[in-house]
């Protein structure tokens, strides 16, 4: 499985024992019996497998022994690979490589016509935080339109379950990809109410070795000789492996009720500063003085430290003692959410960047946005630059 993640990603990967060491804790021990009884003669449908976590979750599905794996992606060359790595390690799957957009309708409902998955796992989205904040319109359509597609296709075509991977930048957010993600769930647990399709939401901390992370730009900047950039030397993150944030996802699958946000139990957060300083180590340089570190300043949308949920909000242990749910996740209701939609939808149509803004702070009203998305930009050229 290892060689074959090494082929399907675009990106360098870190060697094993940098992963587990940079992590500072031991990953969450996953029972994959349950897992495999889940998956086993299953038709499963993975979106944006040919991502990083997609690709790890369509190999760790592999291994199961489903009755069919369908990998969902708009990626052309990333998801060919993905079925070539899959058909040399696993010649016995029956895996269907289907290209569309999730933000089409037409091409979701092809796929879940075609093969009416029982257990689906959305993993396709948008992540990069400073990046997307000068693309607030494709943000929303991507995170909170595709999902709310892809969720009403499950459910339509009679799939168990949904399971969606969400992200600890939905906590608080300051981002429009944090305020996607955090509206993303809040649909979910709206629309549960109205089908027997059980939908969850799993919330990961940054994911070392996935693509653009800061674990796999550092590496790439320790092999070009430094400097690596490091925003702040109080940012701290809570990280973790491929494999085990894939795990958790597919652990999700196997214990949901629907309507639940699943919350692994991560540790202390660790300082982006020392990652760097200890992968430089761990690839054998010595940090500041043979490979330097620059601290560039805040980045738009980051924050300096990230929640996987807040304080005054009741967890509820699962049978794996490190992966709890949030009881009460949200009280959006599915008229408000159709009603968001509309007017998301609307906003997005006439270009007006700052209503779009506003919308999303009624929907996740804990979502602080940076002031220049509240500064008018209705149908102007400027608003197109910058959406
Ligand atoms: N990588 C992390 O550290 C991390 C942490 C927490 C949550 N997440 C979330 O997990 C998801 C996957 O992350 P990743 O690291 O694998 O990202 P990635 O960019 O490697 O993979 C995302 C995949 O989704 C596909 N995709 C995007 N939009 C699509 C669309 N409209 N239709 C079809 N395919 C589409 C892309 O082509 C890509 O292959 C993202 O939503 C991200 O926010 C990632």
């Amino acid at each position: 499985m290892k060689q074959m993640q090494r082929n399907i990603q675009s990106t360098p990967t870190l060697p094993d024992s940098a992963t587990q060491e940079l992590l500072g804790r031991t990953p969450i021990p996953i029972d994959m019996q349950s897992i495999r009884e889940k998956m086993q003669g299953k038709v499963v449908l993975v979106t944006g497998a040919a991502g990083s976590i997609g690709s790890e979750i369509c190999s760790q599905i592999a291994a199961c022994a489903p009755g069919a794996l369908i990998g969902f992606d708009q990626a052309e060359t990333p998801i060919f690979h993905l079925q070539r790595g899959l058909a040399k390690e696993f010649p016995e799957l029956a895996f269907h490589a289907e290209i569309g957009s999730l933000t089409r309708f037409e091409d979701v409902d092809r796929v879940f016509n075609r093969y009416h998955p029982s257990i689906v796992f959305h993993a396709a989205g948008l992540k990069h935080v400073p990046l997307m904040e000068r693309h607030v319109f494709a943000t929303v359509e991507n995170n909170l339109f595709g999902t709310c597609i892809a969720a009403e296709a499950a459910a339509a075509n009679g799939a168990e379950c949904f399971i969606r991977v969400s992200t600890d930048k939905a906590v608080l957010p300051t981002s429009v990809i944090g305020a996607t993600k955090r509206a993303a769930e809040l649909a979910l647990v709206a629309m549960q109410k109205s089908t027997g399709t059980k939908f969850a939401s799993v919330r990961l901390g940054n994911v070392l070795g996935s693509s653009g992370s800061a674990s796999t730009v550092f590496a790439e900047q320790i092999a070009a000789g430094g400097p690596l950039t490091v925003t702040y030397p109080a940012m701290e993150r809570y990280f973790m492996t491929l494999r085990e944030s894939s795990q958790v996802v597919l652990y999700a699958a196997s214990v949901c009720q629907g309507g639940e946000i699943f919350v692994p139990e991560l540790g202390t957060p660790v300082k982006v500063l020392d990652l760097a300083e200890k992968l430089i180590r761990l690839l054998g340089r010595e940090p500041h003085c043979e490979i330097r570190i620059e601290f560039t300043g805040a980045r738009p949308g980051e924050k300096l430290s990230e929640h996987l949920s807040l304080p005054q909000q009741a967890l509820t242990s699962t049978k794996q003692p490190e992966i709890r749910t949030i009881s009460s996740a949200g009280d959006l209701d599915l008229y408000r959410l159709r009603d968001f939609r509309k007017t998301l939808q609307r906003a997005i149509g006439l270009h007006d960047r700052k209503r779009v803004v506003e919308f999303l702070t009624q929907m996740v009203p804990e979502y602080i946005p940076a002031p220049e998305h509240l500064e008018n930009t209705a149908a102007t050229g400027a608003s197109r630059k910058t959406q």
